[in-house]
């Protein structure tokens, strides 16, 4: 497929169906996902923590509800908090250095957590008219509704997990890496095509590539997302590393980051700056041999850049001209159609 854009392979950018299609369902359900697939997403994003039982779960974050001093909900992935048979479940951890109050994924089975229902986290997202309906998916549940879709259709969609938080984990002796591994390969779904494993630690990625993957004789594209310049990676500064994700964007980091990784995530202000212009990052992960996948593209304000405020479309062009190899979008459909013009 030859689409006329400066994609690394020149191969036609991939749609990532952002925690499913988050912008019209809520985020990271088995509705979510169904709905990406249908839309267009060549690829469907679940978030992966772990449950009390070790059973990897999308949801965005471990806390799956945030409580104030008040009890109010200031941010919340279930209905947890309306849930007063787990009110002594509510307690204050540090989630990477800052001390959260609220509900913990892995304080709860995966039995328990069945027993909650889903709510769109992002105040400004569709997804909110369907809180309370879904359930909380399993990562095994997530392969087996894209494998239901490739009985059904032939269609071979992949699935981009990202472990999240894996030095906070580390520290509650969980490792999430090594599970996704290990119910990647008892699910039998390694097909490198099929899988794009990312995460924000470097310590993670190096990890996976080094010691998990060769140990389960499994080789998965790994992908290294890259945040905001005045961000860093936990693992960094769990070390005490002062750097921050701009150390990452060097051509010499470029280059260090393709001896462990097949690509790189960036959040999209990386690709397109204020103006509206594309920059040469692109340009310079490709030369490092990098695939390039931004995120995250949504419809509407106030997630798309200022210069795009009412023209998501738009914005998704100048990525794709830029030569980004796939991008990460809330909105698959709009993915799927902007992809295809070309
Ligand atoms: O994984 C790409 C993007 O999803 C990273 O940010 O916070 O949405 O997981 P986040
Ligand atoms: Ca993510």
């Amino acid at each position: 497929n030859l689409p006329g854009l400066p994609t690394l392979r020149n191969q036609a950018p991939i749609v990532i169906g952002h925690r499913g299609s988050s912008g019209t369902r809520p985020e990271h359900t088995l509705e979510s996902y169904r709905v990406a697939i249908e839309t267009g997403a060549d690829f469907i994003e679940p978030d992966l923590v772990v449950t009390k039982d070790g059973v990897l779960i999308a949801r965005h974050e471990p806390v799956i509800a945030a409580v104030d001093a008040s009890g109010k909900v200031t941010e919340a992935t279930t209905d947890v908090a309306s849930h007063p048979e787990f009110a002594s479940r509510l307690t204050t951890k540090k989630l990477d250095g800052v001390d959260v109050r609220g509900y913990f994924a892995e304080d709860f089975t995966l039995a328990e957590l069945k027993t909650l229902r889903a709510v769109e986290r992002l105040p400004a997202l569709r997804g909110k008219a369907y809180d309370g309906q879904f359930e909380v998916p399993t990562l095994a549940e997530v392969i087996a509704l894209v494998r239901d879709v490739e009985a059904r259709t032939g269609r071979k969609v992949g699935i981009y997990p990202e472990t999240k938080h894996p030095t906070y984990f580390a520290a509650q002796g969980l490792n999430t890496s090594q599970l996704l591994i290990d119910t990647l390969k008892k699910e039998g779904f390694t097909d490198p095509g099929r899988v794009f494993v990312q995460s924000f630690e470097t310590a993670n990625l190096r990890d996976l590539k080094t010691n998990i993957m060769p140990r389960a004789g499994v080789n998965l594209p790994l992908v290294q997302l890259v945040s905001s310049p005045d961000e860093a990676p936990y693992d960094w500064v769990a070390r005490g590393d002062a750097r921050k994700y701009d150390a990452l964007t060097t051509d010499a980091a470029l280059r260090d980051i393709a001896t462990y990784a097949s690509g790189v995530g960036p959040y999209k202000r990386w690709i397109i700056d204020d103006g509206g212009k594309t920059t040469n990052f692109v340009t310079r992960a490709h030369a490092a041999g990098l695939l390039v996948h931004p995120w995250t593209f949504r419809n509407e304000p106030p997630y798309l850049l200022p210069v795009y405020a009412n023209d998501p479309e738009a914005e998704m062009r100048q990525a794709l001209r830029a030569g980004v190899d796939g991008l990460f979008t809330d909105f698959p459909a709009t993915g799927a159609r902007v992809v295809g013009q070309y």
